[in-house]
């Protein structure tokens, strides 16, 4: 059966919960922090140390994290760029039910493609994505090699490397761009925390978010 037959056969089934019940309840709008780098850029660094000050101030949030993520959800793929990009539609889809659930949301995955970046804020919605490029340089990630990985890439023992033997396009327009080897943890954050200001709000929505239904 093909995918259109198949939902064909699928009708909607709605929530009763609102999203502004959900915003009271949570006193935060839902957003997904979208991470991308090089591997060794600081991603998840970044990533953890914002869910734990997000926590730390009273908000809901998760980190999907790329290695952490191939480890369950994803440990079917690959990094040819078809794997690629049906890891990232399967993270952003994920994104949008926890956003749909109210959580704030924070990626961490080096998202190599454009068109895959544009896939996911499509999946997501415009309004609730916000892309974020840790643009630490190759020379930077290369020479600390937290997992060894350039050096074995350096070697050929790992096909299609980020970087080494796979592009990296780097975002056109990202509303933060965050340089690790420059900036301190704290400094970073901070910066990531000013991009979330506006989410954090504990007043009610004057006006509902749209139905989730995608
Ligand atoms: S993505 O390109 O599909 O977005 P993702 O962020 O999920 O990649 O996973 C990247 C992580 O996988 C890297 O941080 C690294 O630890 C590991 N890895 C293993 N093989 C590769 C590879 N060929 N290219 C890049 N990262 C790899």
């Amino acid at each position: 059966m093909s995918r259109e037959d198949t939902v064909k056969n699928l009708v909607w089934q709605h929530t009763q919960v609102a999203s502004t019940e959900r915003h009271a309840l949570l006193r935060q709008l839902p957003v997904t922090l979208w991470m991308t780098g090089l591997s060794g850029a600081g991603k998840s660094t970044l990533a953890f140390a914002l869910e734990k000050r997000l926590t730390e101030l009273g908000h809901a949030c998760f980190v999907l994290d790329g290695d952490n993520v191939r480890h369950g959800l994803n440990r079917d793929l690959g990094f040819s760029p078809e794997a690629r990009t049906e890891n990232i539609r399967r993270i952003a889809e994920v994104a949008k039910l926890m956003n749909a659930a109210g959580l704030i949301v924070i990626t961490s995955f080096i998202s190599p493609y454009r068109s895959d970046r544009q896939m996911a804020e499509e999946i997501i919605g415009h309004e609730r994505f916000r892309e974020i490029h840790i643009s630490t340089a190759l020379q930077h990630c290369e020479q600390r090699d937290p997992k060894g990985l350039y050096q074995k890439a350096r070697a050929g023992l790992i096909p299609e490397f980020t970087g080494i033997s796979a592009p990296y396009e780097p975002p056109l327009a990202a509303c933060l761009s965050l340089d690790t080897s420059v900036s301190s943890l704290e400094v970073c954050t901070d910066g990531l925390l000013e991009v979330m200001r506006p989410f954090l709000q504990k007043a009610p929505l004057s006006e509902p978010l749209e139905n989730m239904r995608g």
